[in-house]
């Protein structure tokens, strides 16, 4: 017992005056400390496991290898150009779509010439889905192909960070026609058929800015990633048991044109780094363990330990103070070089 009463957040004189006086409650205290504390171990120990130790489900569960189709949307560059590589050397065929035509072509040459899979590729503007045509074209593509995985990966975000109120009209349209209704038309053309062949795995390529922080000056686009991560937790529940998997991706940043990072580092990887870990940690949620979030991942472990971190101190304001800081300070220097650029025309 006197052991036990050391680890007691006062001096073992006065302690012992408590456990003569108040021995019920000294126990009580003990028991609520030692509870938190089991309860802290076995969460973490969850969250290392998960990420360091426990694979993913495995691709063949969604047909890799016997003919079936992952499609990825923004597939020309960055992450979506990344799994597209990935899932053909799995043994996917891959249907990429973007709206670089060279970029894709290219992407396709490089995919055959490795892997002994069929592409297909569709220049298409995901802005531009409202457009009957373009739907008709979009849809034409993917009606008759055995479709295992949707790579939900096309994304905009703003030029650089900027008040809402100052954000260009065009700029907020084409965010929202780009990463809402372009991903649901998207998914509604391809899950149906995934139900009915009771196989397929959905992913979304959500953000810290609208999953784990409040993100001033972005407010458009991080308001898309929490729609994204809504809409796809709900579908997945729709689904769950009909042999369909949904998540979505809680990425910090990837070195990538959007995120305009060019150098790796442990915090970003690069798109082949990371599209490695969410490939093989499907179905694990990892850092998002624990969270409250149903149905979202954060695969990459540096990701991952920092999403976790950032649960458990939970004090969401200093993240959002922290995170207005760094955009006021990235939108000043984008202002700065805008400005030496003009001067130098
Ligand atoms: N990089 C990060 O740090 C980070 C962090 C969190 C989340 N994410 C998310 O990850 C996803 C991929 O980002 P990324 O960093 O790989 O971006 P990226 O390098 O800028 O690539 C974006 C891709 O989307 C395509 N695209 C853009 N607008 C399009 C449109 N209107 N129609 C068709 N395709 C379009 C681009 O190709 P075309 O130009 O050829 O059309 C390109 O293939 C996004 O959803 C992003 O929000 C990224």
């Amino acid at each position: 017992m006197s052991a036990l009463l050391s680890y007691l957040p006062f001096k073992v004189s006065s302690s012992h005056v408590f456990v003569t006086e108040q021995p019920y409650l000294a126990v009580l205290l003990l028991a609520l400390g030692s509870l938190s504390l089991a309860k802290f171990l076995v969460k973490t120990l969850g969250v290392l496991a998960q990420t360091f130790i426990l694979p993913g489900k495995n691709l063949k569960k969604y047909g890799a290898g016997k003919g079936t189709w992952a499609v990825v949307t923004g597939a020309s560059e960055g992450i979506g150009r990344e799994f597209a590589l990935q899932l053909a050397a799995k043994g996917f065929n891959v249907l990429v779509a973007a709206r670089n035509a060279t970029s894709l072509k290219e992407l396709t040459t490089e995919i055959e010439s490795t892997s002994k899979v069929q592409t297909k590729a569709l220049a298409i503007d995901f802005s531009k889905l409202n457009d009957p045509v373009q739907w008709a074209r979009f849809q034409s593509e993917v009606e008759n192909l055995d479709i295992g995985v949707l790579i939900n990966n096309v994304g905009r975000s703003h030029s650089y960070p900027i008040n809402f109120v100052e954000t260009p009209d065009e700029e907020i349209d084409n965010i929202l026609q780009i990463n809402i209704n372009a991903t649901v038309k998207v998914t509604k053309a391809i899950v149906p058929g995934m139900v009915q062949r009771k196989r397929g795995l959905v992913i979304g390529s959500g953000s810290f800015s609208g999953i784990s922080v409040v993100s001033p000056m972005l407010a458009t686009y991080a308001g898309t990633k929490s729609f994204l991560s809504s809409f796809l937790a709900a579908l997945a529940e729709e689904v769950k048991g009909k042999g369909v998997d949904v998540e979505t991706l809680n990425t910090y940043f990837v070195v990538s044109n959007m995120s305009k990072i060019r150098k790796s580092s442990m915090m970003i990887p690069t798109p082949k780094a990371y599209v490695r870990s969410v490939l093989s940690k499907v179905g694990q949620p990892c850092g998002a363990l624990y969270t409250g979030r149903m149905h979202v991942v954060t695969p990459y472990w540096s990701h991952a330990l920092l999403d976790y971190l950032m649960n458990l101190i939970g004090w969401k304001q200093v993240f959002a103070s922290y995170t207005h800081g760094l955009h006021k300070s990235i939108q000043k220097r984008y202002l700065k070089k805008q400005e030496r650029l003009a001067k130098q025309q």
